[in-house]
């Protein structure tokens, strides 16, 4: 049997076959099904890409139904057990293989090169208000960097690219960090690039005077692991953006400074947020049934529950709630997890859950591990868009380097208005 899609068009009788590849026909071979020759032709419409794939891809694959996230063909699980460093992880992304030892280290220095802001961005970053959003200075700030590098528009050229990934990389921890420093009025703490990925972002943080400040290899893992677990996850919200952004070929600073943007939205990197809000809501475990009563209901969400890709066990939520109890150790218990764990035992038992395979996500468990580490809520989706970056880098790149890919432009369809007459305004 051929691999090919038989479409009858009812309003004409014409049939028409379409190549099938990959489970997947192109939706540019719909165009030759029109009624009168001048038709514009067929397309497809689907609000929100519920069932469209603009890419290929071969950074991140996704099994929902199984529970599968890999990277790189590498289990996450695998990933986040051996890997030794968050910067081995985003080499894979980046160049599709785990680095060797001299690899790894030439990569960890290119990028610890790159940690240093300029003064001047510093400075920027001064100028916020004292209550700004720990996310929108990070957001402005990344487009900033564009205006510091010009030749980052150079985005064909290999080694130009190679560079701003560098950068990029190097500089948001950096970033990241002066924007919570600057919300708790406390001064920037330069890099220190002896530490590790996580531990420089750490020491950054939370460095207090000249006294040295010693970070606990427990949170210096946990923070690792977290990374790794939230650096890439195929064509989601801000991904997509970014791959958008950049397919008009402006420089990686501003398509980041959008994909940032977009991870912000509560639909997206702001669901850990929104579980610390309920549990904090919920307050006491006698509240519990009242509370999984008012889900079954359709009062409320059960948020950290539920995934539009994953229906079984989100494989970040396990990885998660192991890492937790690690983390609890050194910080004491955050006392929101027993009520976390009481949810999560009756909604896996629960038939309204059970039957429509609503799990833990890894937002569930990821915002009580922040909150124990002392890190404040508002600033959960920089801690996000930390090792998000490599991803959006690796999906850049595969982008623009695409023989395939354009410019993004949608098409619509239009059920506007036509050909109106112009009326004077008095007549209107
Ligand atoms: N609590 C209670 N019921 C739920 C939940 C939930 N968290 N999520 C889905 N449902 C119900 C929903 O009401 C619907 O029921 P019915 O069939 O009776 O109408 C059914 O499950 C299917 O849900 P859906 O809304 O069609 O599913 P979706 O794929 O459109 O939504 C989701 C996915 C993640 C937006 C949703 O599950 C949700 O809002 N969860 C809570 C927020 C959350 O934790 N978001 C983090 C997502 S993971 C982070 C990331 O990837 O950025």
């Amino acid at each position: 049997m051929p691999d090919t899609l038989s479409v009858t068009d009812n309003r004409t009788g014409k049939k028409y076959d379409i190549a099938i590849e990959n489970d997947t026909i192109r939706a540019s071979d719909l165009r030759q099904i029109r009624v009168k020759d001048d038709d514009f032709g067929m397309m497809s419409y689907d609000p929100a890409f519920m069932n469209t794939a603009p890419v290929k891809s071969r950074i991140t694959f996704i099994d929902g139904d199984k529970g599968i996230l890999e990277y790189r063909g590498y289990p996450i699980e695998r990933l986040a057990e051996k890997s030794t460093s968050f910067l081995e992880v985003a080499y894979l992304l980046i160049h599709g293989d785990l680095p060797k030892e001299n690899q790894l280290e030439e990569w960890r220095t290119n990028v610890k090169m790159h940690t240093f802001v300029h003064e001047n961005i510093k400075k920027l970053m001064e100028g916020f208000r004292y209550d700004a959003h720990p996310m929108g200075m990070f957001i402005s700030t990344i487009s900033a960097l564009s205006t510091f590098y010009p030749e980052a528009k150079e985005i064909m050229d290999p080694d130009a690219r190679r560079k701003q990934i560098h950068r990029l990389i190097g500089k948001v921890p950096t970033i990241a960090a002066f924007a919570y420093r600057h919300s708790k009025g406390l001064p920037y703490v330069y890099p220190s690039n002896d530490l590790t990925y996580a531990g420089n972002f750490l020491n950054m943080m939370f460095k207090i005077g000249d006294s040295k400040y010693t970070i606990h290899p427990t949170l210096e893992h946990a923070l690792t692991v977290l990374y790794i677990l939230h650096a890439d996850h195929e064509q989601n919200c801000s991904t997509n953006t970014m791959r958008s952004i950049g397919s008009s070929y402006v420089d990686p600073y501003s398509s980041v400074a959008g994909a940032a943007a977009a991870l912000w939205g509560p639909l997206h990197g702001g669901a850990n947020e929104a579980v610390l809000r309920m549990l904090d809501e919920i307050g006491s475990m006698d509240r519990v049934p009242s509370v999984i009563k008012d889900v079954k209901e359709g009062k409320m969400k059960l948020m950290g529950f539920g995934h539009r890709v994953y229906k079984n066990y989100d494989p970040r939520a396990r990885v998660i709630k192991k890492l937790a109890d690690d983390v609890f150790e050194v910080t004491g218990k955050n006392k929101k997890l027993d009520l976390a764990l009481e949810l999560e035992r009756i909604a896996l038992e629960d038939d309204y859950f059970v039957k429509r395979k609503l799990y833990p996500n890894v937002d569930f468990y990821s915002g009580l591990i922040y909150e124990a580490m002392g890190i404040p809520m508002d600033f959960f989706p920089v801690l996000f868009a930390i090792p998000r970056t490599a991803g959006w880098l690796a999906h850049w790149q595969e982008h623009i380097l695409d023989p395939e890919q354009k410019i993004a432009r949608p098409r619509q369809v239009y059920l506007g208005q036509r050909g109106r007459t112009w009326i004077q305004i008095d007549k209107r």
